[in-house]
């Protein structure tokens, strides 16, 4: 089975290259699937159920996502309606799901996980259980489920927590992707036991900027530690980012292109 990772689609200037290259990335590979994180899709933070239908247009099958899922008003209102996980680890009573076996049919069955890491998020990582024993939860009660694939997204920061997270699950998950930091990472690997990891994929977005934010913006943040309100670059060159998955030959590629 091959699945192709698209990482977070970061405003409009991600959302104008996974339209653009996207449907020719498919054509070439042919993946099972295409899964893409999308906390970051409607005005750079957040999702609309209408953004999300472009985005499955263009190929994308599923969505995981991050702390910013429930950014846009009403999103609670369709959260349930859309093809979107949000972490698996926020807490009880919260809308949406955090884990779902997708079954396409003739391509297969994958078990895709979402759960965000505990440092770093501005305090919101307050509310969240503890990652680590939440995906053992989650391994064990689908422990019985037939899947061909068990494909997690490990929204984090520190690159400390993501390399442990993926020895923790060594052997136990077919493929580990990060998410979050924007920045994409060259450590695509096969773990000793045969899991496939990517500390982070990176971003579908404007790369003349800060993370997609202008940097006339951010460079006055850090100047004067006064708070600034983000505006999302649209000129510049844009990136695709994404990782190809397969499973069956245990590779994992990383497929990017910059216009
Ligand atoms: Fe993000
Ligand atoms: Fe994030």
């Amino acid at each position: 089975m091959k699945i192709l990772y698209v990482g977070e689609i970061v405003a409009k200037p991600g959302r104008e290259v996974v339209k653009k290259f996207l449907p020719e990335i498919i054509k070439e590979y042919k993946p099972d699937m295409v899964f893409a994180n999308c906390e970051n899709l409607s005005g750079g933070r957040g999702i609309t159920e209408e953004k999300i239908e472009q985005m499955r247009m263009a190929g994308i099958d599923y969505f995981t996502s991050g702390e910013h899922i429930f950014q846009e008003k009403g999103t609670e209102d369709f959260i349930n309606n859309v093809p979107v996980l949000r972490p698996a680890n926020y807490p009880e009573g919260t809308l949406g799901e955090g884990y779902k076996i997708i079954d396409s049919g003739k391509n297969g069955k994958v078990l895709l996980i979402n759960l965000m890491g505990l440092t770093s998020f501005g305090g919101k990582n307050a509310f969240l259980d503890n990652p680590f024993s939440k995906i053992d939860e989650i391994l064990e009660k689908t422990k019985d489920e037939k899947v061909d694939a068990k494909i997690m997204d490990f929204h984090a920061e520190a690159t400390s927590e993501k390399y442990s997270m993926g020895f923790y699950l060594d052997g136990r998950v077919d493929a580990i992707i990060g998410t979050h930091t924007h920045v994409p990472t060259c450590d695509n690997m096969v773990l000793p036991k045969g899991t496939l990891y990517l500390t982070d994929v990176g971003m579908c977005g404007a790369i003349d900027s800060s993370l997609g934010v202008k940097v006339d913006i951010t460079i006055k943040m850090f100047l004067t530690a006064m708070n600034q309100r983000f505006e999302w670059e649209n000129a510049g060159r844009k990136a695709f980012r994404s990782v190809l998955l397969d499973l069956q030959s245990k590779k994992i590629v990383r497929i990017d292109k910059i216009i």
